[in-house]
């Protein structure tokens, strides 16, 4: 049976009171449910605000936007994976769309991110996606491969069990733009068959999220999409209300 993965990037939105405030409505509208997995990607500030909120709600993971792909060291403003896993993190978001274009993250450091984070002992979530401009040009999915390509360089075969891809098509995020779930599925194939070829038969069982302007009203035909593992939410997941409906799709 697939367990289907929600996942909340809030981007640079809650600080820790926002943040308290959220969990509060949201855990008092999710009950646990042991077929699904939920994970929330708080600010690195509000991460404490949200882990203390859970208490014994292990069933909601959390996440961290970001890890610097050195372990330590003189790098201010940079969190470690080990940092982040220290302080009750499960996974990190790498090389979201927003990191690549906007913060100039390339490919090559997404993958020595990836590798930073199985070093510590957290899961990574590895984003891939084109440009509008890279779709209409019709490289998808040449884009998407060379992506997976480089962010997967430096992970052997054995740390390939915690990884998730997240397919967010840039022009989808944040737009208001979402892809057709035929869309979705369409390269959800592609990120598939570089999954097997890559990781044999752990490649099949790596949950691919689709992200992108996801919202309540699309959240159901984007997941029953084939190959889609789960969602990847931004605007939408920061209404606790919105979020609880999302994650009870
Ligand atoms: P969005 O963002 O849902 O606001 O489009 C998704 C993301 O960037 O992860």
């Amino acid at each position: 049976m697939k367990i289907p993965i929600f996942a909340a990037n809030w981007k640079m939105n809650h600080g820790p009171s926002d943040a308290r405030e959220f969990m509060r409505s949201f855990l008092a509208r999710y009950a646990r449910h042991s077929d699904r997995t939920v994970a929330i990607f708080p600010s690195a500030l509000a991460f404490h605000a949200v882990r203390e909120s859970l208490d014994s709600r292990s069933d909601v993971l959390c996440g961290v936007q970001n890890i610097h792909f050195e372990d330590k060291g003189a790098f201010t403003g940079e969190t470690s994976a080990s940092m982040a896993r220290d302080a009750g993190a499960k996974l990190a978001l790498i090389g979201h769309s927003e990191r690549r274009h906007v913060f100039g993250e390339t490919d090559e450091e997404a993958g020595k991110k990836c590798a930073a984070a199985v070093r510590a002992g957290l899961a990574p979530m590895l984003c891939v996606g084109e440009k509008l401009e890279q779709r209409e040009r019709g490289e998808t999915d040449e884009v998407v491969v060379r992506q997976l390509t480089a962010g997967m360089a430096m992970l052997e075969a054995g740390q390939m069990s915690g990884l998730t891809v997240a397919y967010e098509p840039v022009w989808a995020i944040g737009t208001g733009k979402t892809a057709t779930p035929a869309d979705a599925a369409a390269t959800h194939a592609v990120i598939r068959r570089y999954l097997r070829e890559r990781a044999g038969e752990r490649g099949s069982a790596i949950p691919i999220l689709y992200g992108g302007s996801v919202n309540k009203g699309n959240a159901a035909q984007l997941l029953a999409a084939a190959d889609v593992g789960g969602l990847l939410v931004g605007g939408a997941s920061l209404d606790a209300d919105g979020w609880s409906s999302i994650v009870c799709t």
